[in-house]
């Protein structure tokens, strides 16, 4: 331990303060406090070394002594306060709000596209006079195929595969399924209501179906029904023919093929000519080179299916048809697999 003097003390008070000014950093400050004030620091081992001096000399140093512990423990102080606010200053700097920054973009939802398709179509007969009705996805065996021409152990029942449903009325008689078509929807309208009847119903209808790119366990259906006296098969034709020039432009052509479904007679499909090639490519995507798109089923109302509602098939006359609105969606946007609709991948609905 070296002797204090008046000199040491005053050397090491200005190097100790001198080194304080270049400090900006808590973490030095502390270093700066252990190597001066600290238990072992210089100054305090100046003013242990006091205790070794007579009583004059220590009267005197030890006055200098404290005055300097004093100064450096308020420089200390004052410091300690200075970076602290600094740091403060800093941080607000670093978390202050930009005005100017855009907003997060709130997501805007759209319809569906299968939506969007239904209701083009359907818009397409209500400003023909019809109106949109809607029904069960859950349908007793009776609507489904009963009432429309197709009883039990009818080959006909082959044409759809069904999903059954594990339930059964009081009478413990009638099986349920989820309806295979929206066509149980035409006797249940008609129960309903007397001619004239102009409806068509869009809604889900489900098969037990392993699914391809054109195939589907549920997809949707727009049946259509009118039903009045005198109405043949030229109104059949010229409904479907205005439709299908709304939805697929003023030259569209179409042609009507004989087709079998038990609630019609006649049974026809409609096509409609191919708008992407005109026929002659053989590679078209949309019609194989056939030049022709099949896009719906559709028919005369059976009379017995108009007897079983109880109309009096002498009087009344209708027509009916069954349009597969994805398989329209499809041809309209070259969409090529009938799974993208229900996949839910964004990339694919935003494009619509
Ligand atoms: N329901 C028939 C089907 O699902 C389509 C159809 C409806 C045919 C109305 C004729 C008349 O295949």
């Amino acid at each position: 331990m070296t002797q204090p003097s008046a000199q040491s003390i005053e050397q090491l008070t200005q190097q100790a303060t001198q080194e304080l000014d270049r400090i900006n950093d808590l973490e030095s400050l502390d270093q700066w406090r252990i190597s001066y004030l600290g238990r072992r620091g210089s100054l305090t081992n100046v003013l242990r070394g006091l205790s070794q001096l007579d009583l004059e000399q220590r009267r005197e140093l030890g006055a200098l002594g404290n005055q300097s512990k004093n100064l450096l423990d308020e420089r200390l102080a004052q410091k300690t306060q200075e970076i602290d606010q600094a740091q403060q200053v800093q941080a607000f700097a670093r978390d202050r709000i930009d005005v100017t920054m855009l907003g997060r973009p709130t997501p805007i939802g759209r319809l569906h596209p299968t939506t969007q398709i239904v209701k083009e179509i359907t818009d397409a007969f209500v400003s023909m006079g019809f109106s949109i009705v809607e029904g069960p996805e859950v349908e007793w065996d009776h609507y489904n195929f009963e009432m429309l021409n197709i009883p039990e152990g009818h080959p006909a029942r082959d044409m759809w595969n069904s999903m059954w449903i594990d339930y059964r009325n009081e009478a413990g008689q009638q099986p349920m399924l989820l309806r295979t078509h929206t066509s149980p929807m035409q006797a249940r309208v008609m129960e309903n209501t007397q001619p004239p009847i102009r409806v068509v119903v869009p809604g889900k209808c489900y098969r037990y179906e392993a699914t391809d790119a054109t195939h589907e366990w549920h997809f949707y259906q727009i049946e259509g029904l009118a039903v009045d006296e005198g109405i043949t098969f030229a109104d059949l034709k010229g409904t479907l023919y205005e439709f299908a020039r709304r939805l697929f432009g003023e030259e569209r052509k179409v042609r009507f093929r004989c087709d079998y479904f038990p609630f019609v007679e006649p049974g026809v499909d409609m096509s409609i000519d191919c708008f992407a090639c005109q026929g002659g490519d053989n590679r078209c995507r949309i019609c194989r080179g056939s030049g022709w798109i099949e896009i719906m089923g559709a028919g005369m109302v059976h009379p017995k299916v108009l007897a079983s509602v109880g109309y009096d098939t002498e009087k009344y006359t209708g027509f009916a048809f069954g349009i597969g609105p994805e398989r329209v969606a499809m041809l309209k946007y070259g969409i090529d697999d009938i799974r993208h609709f229900y996949t839910n991948d964004l990339r694919f609905l935003r494009q619509f």
